[in-house]
């Protein structure tokens, strides 16, 4: 039976248990290592430990730990299970919340997991003795998978933390060539001129069901023309208002972006008559 390590007890792999709010289940708010090691001997455990520790520090989890505790777990699972081949699993997430929310908790511990795994045994330098691999390849899409609604949240996570440190609600979010895409948990409109514009779906953006909504409502109803079209970062910024949407907000009026006032600084006629549509007709869907 495997031995494994959680959040400061060893115990059977089977009976460790975490919360479904941590937040590396909810999303993917974590980080992890795998280091090998054989007959009870590592390879590369600083720089894998290093690697760890660069990774919390970027997304900005503070774990207390150092290179001697880690050594110190990972010798007592070696100890534990066998001492054969092993890898040795390390997981950190930023811990278990009470709620789901994309802002990072204050005050919440970290979850620390760890277990080993049999791997093979090290390849031997001989030609006749080695395993080779047939392999396909494929365009790198890992983070540009925007339109599955994954739980792997460690980007929009990041984002949303990045405006809410700074007491925002939201981060808009643009791509390399300054086209808007969405925001981080919300798809995002324009309105100039009384046009309602939205980026088009693509792999850039989550179909959101509430964008669905919205567009189908203001078709419908026909007086509020809508577009689904590429906008620009200039476009949001001379945008005479800007929504942002999502099942728990429906549409959501954006009075500020980045500290300069969106349009004249007010909740906006489109909006009210839009959120009216909205209201009148959402559980028609
Ligand atoms: N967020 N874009 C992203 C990245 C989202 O996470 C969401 C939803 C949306 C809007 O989708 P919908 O209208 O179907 O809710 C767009 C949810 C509310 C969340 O993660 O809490």
């Amino acid at each position: 039976m495997s031995i494994a390590y959680l959040d400061g007890a060893y115990l059977p792999l089977e009976e460790a248990k975490i919360s479904p709010l941590d937040r590396g289940f909810l999303f993917g708010d974590g980080i992890y290592e795998v280091v090998p090691s054989y007959a009870g001997n590592m390879v590369g455990f600083a720089p894998h430990i290093a690697r760890m520790k660069n990774g919390l520090a970027a997304v900005g989890i503070n774990l207390d730990w150092s290179e001697a505790d880690w050594a110190d777990l990972c010798n007592r699972l070696i100890k534990e299970n066998g001492a054969g081949n092993l890898g040795i699993y390390l997981h950190v997430s930023r811990g278990a919340d009470t709620k789901r929310f994309h802002g990072f908790p204050e005050n919440i511990a970290p979850t620390v997991f760890a277990f080993a795994f049999e791997i093979a045994p090290p390849p031997v330098a001989d030609k006749a003795l080695v395993h080779s691999y047939k392999v396909s390849t494929d365009r790198d899409l890992r983070w540009e998978r925007c339109h599955i609604k994954s739980t792997a949240l460690l980007g929009n996570v990041l984002h949303f933390q990045q405006g809410y440190k700074q007491g925002h609600g939201e981060t808009l979010l643009f791509n390399a060539n300054n086209e808007l895409t969405e925001a981080s948990a919300c798809n995002a409109f324009i309105v100039k001129d009384g046009i309602v514009s939205t980026p088009p779906l693509d792999n850039q953006l989550l179909p959101g069901i509430t964008r669905h909504i919205v567009l189908d409502v203001l078709r419908q109803d026909g007086t509020i023309p809508v577009e689904e079209r590429t906008v620009t970062m200039d476009e949001v910024a001379s945008a005479d208002e800007v929504w942002i949407t999502s099942s728990s907000k429906e549409i959501a009026p954006v009075i500020e972006i980045d500290g300069v006032a969106v349009g004249n600084g007010e909740v906006g006629d489109v909006w009210l008559a839009a959120q009216a549509l909205y209201t009148a007709g959402k559980f028609n869907y």
